[in-house]
């Protein structure tokens, strides 16, 4: 996390005026992979990087917006917000602004500093923690304040409609709601949720194949577009089936002849997916370890062979893992492609672990991959208001 200091001075720089802090960080996601958007389970937690996020009002309409990751600042007339994003880093927190002028409120000009630690591009939701701390900051400016689970959902639309990528809930919500300590079994359905401890003799182990994922990117739509095929077959039969959330197994079995021999694939695994999530969170809770690892693996399994979301170098990162000692349980986390893999260790092994993982994936590749140990971390919100 970047000390929020130095994003207070970044700031004062530029704006020449005292300001609000706020941070938000990425995520991991236990399991529960392209459940989200099917109204299905996850069990994300946030993780040690985070966005912050610097507040300051301004006399005139204008918005100005720098990103210490780039270097580099964006201007915007709050009077004239732009309807759609550019394709350009500033899209994120401008992408929020926009929905909050949708909602009715008008944005006044204001300063805003961001930096982040959250790894770019390696499916950690570096996007969602922009997006929940900008939104954390623009509320604080305009004065209201939004429940957690609305503010997630608006920053899902910032995404979905302003940015242009077609992600479901889980990364903003989980950025919004966090509990230190814990990963949280989300019903995307309602968005109702239950934290699970994570015992503290278990650490978090973020492996980065350093292949870079992207959820704007061809391959997650492709697969979402497979999802709903298959869900609009099954509800031609049952009209109450309106998300594969609602489907069976024994109804993909009865029509799977009317789908696409991907679409049948990508059902299989959401099917699957959610009765392991919910299996899991069951686990963690009961502190049945060993289960939540082959929970882990089948999930991993399934993504890979049923979703096609892995990538050659993901399924290396978790065939190394399952042979090294302390592995509880290994998988390909977040929209797939690449990105990083989550292992869950033992904490008196997780240092020996990281280095022979880190070791045998360059061996093996010759890639040097950042691989962290991290703890789940609180849920995104205000470092200083005065
Ligand atoms: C990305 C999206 C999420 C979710 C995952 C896959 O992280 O932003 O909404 O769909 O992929 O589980």
């Amino acid at each position: 996390m970047i000390a929020a200091e130095k994003v207070r001075a970044m700031h004062r720089e530029r704006a020449k005026s005292d300001c609000a802090l706020f941070q938000a960080p990425g995520r991991v996601n236990l399991i529960g992979e392209h459940t989200d958007y099917a109204e299905g389970f996850v069990l994300p937690a946030a993780i040690e990087f985070a966005t912050t996020a610097a507040i300051s009002p301004r006399a005139d309409n204008l918005i100005r917006i720098y990103s210490s990751n780039f270097n580099e600042e964006r201007g915007y007339d709050s009077l004239a917000l732009p309807a759609k994003g550019s394709g350009d880093w500033g899209d994120y927190p401008m992408g929020v602004a926009a929905m909050l002028a949708g909602q009715g409120h008008r944005i006044p000009g204001f300063t805003l500093t961001v930096a982040s630690d959250v790894p770019l591009g390696s499916g950690l939701s570096s996007s969602a923690a922009i997006e929940v701390a900008t939104a954390l900051a623009l509320q604080w400016l305009m004065g209201f304040e939004l429940p957690r689970p609305k503010l997630a959902r608006l920053c899902q639309r910032a995404e979905n409609e302003f940015v242009g990528a077609n992600c479901g809930i889980m990364d903003q919500f989980i950025s919004a709601n966090a509990q230190a300590g814990h990963a949280l079994l989300l019903d995307c359905r309602d968005l109702s949720f239950r934290m699970a401890h994570i015992p503290e003799n278990v650490e978090l182990v973020i492996a980065n194949t350093m292949v870079r994922h992207s959820v704007a990117g061809g391959e997650y739509r492709t697969r979402r577009a497979e999802v709903e095929e298959a869900c609009a077959v099954i509800g031609k039969h049952r009209p109450e089936v309106k998300f594969l959330r609602d489907a069976t197994l024994e109804d993909l079995a009865q029509w799977a002849e009317e789908m696409s021999a991907n679409a049948v694939k990508r059902a299989r695994h959401v099917i699957g997916e959610n009765l392991r999530t919910v299996a899991a969170a069951d686990a963690l809770e009961a502190g049945d370890l060993k289960r939540v690892g082959q929970l882990m693996a089948e999930a991993h399994e399934s993504y890979s062979r049923e979703f096609e979301g892995s990538c050659a170098e993901a399924d290396l990162m978790v065939e190394l893992a399952n042979g090294l000692p302390g592995l509880i349980g290994a998988r390909l986390t977040g929209g797939g492609f690449g990105g990083c893999t989550v292992n869950l260790v033992e904490k008196s092994r997780a240092e020996e672990f990281s280095e022979r993982l880190g070791a045998a994936y360059k061996e093996r590749t010759g890639i040097v991959a950042e691989i962290h140990k991290t703890r789940a971390a609180e849920g995104a919100g205000a470092v200083a208001t005065s």
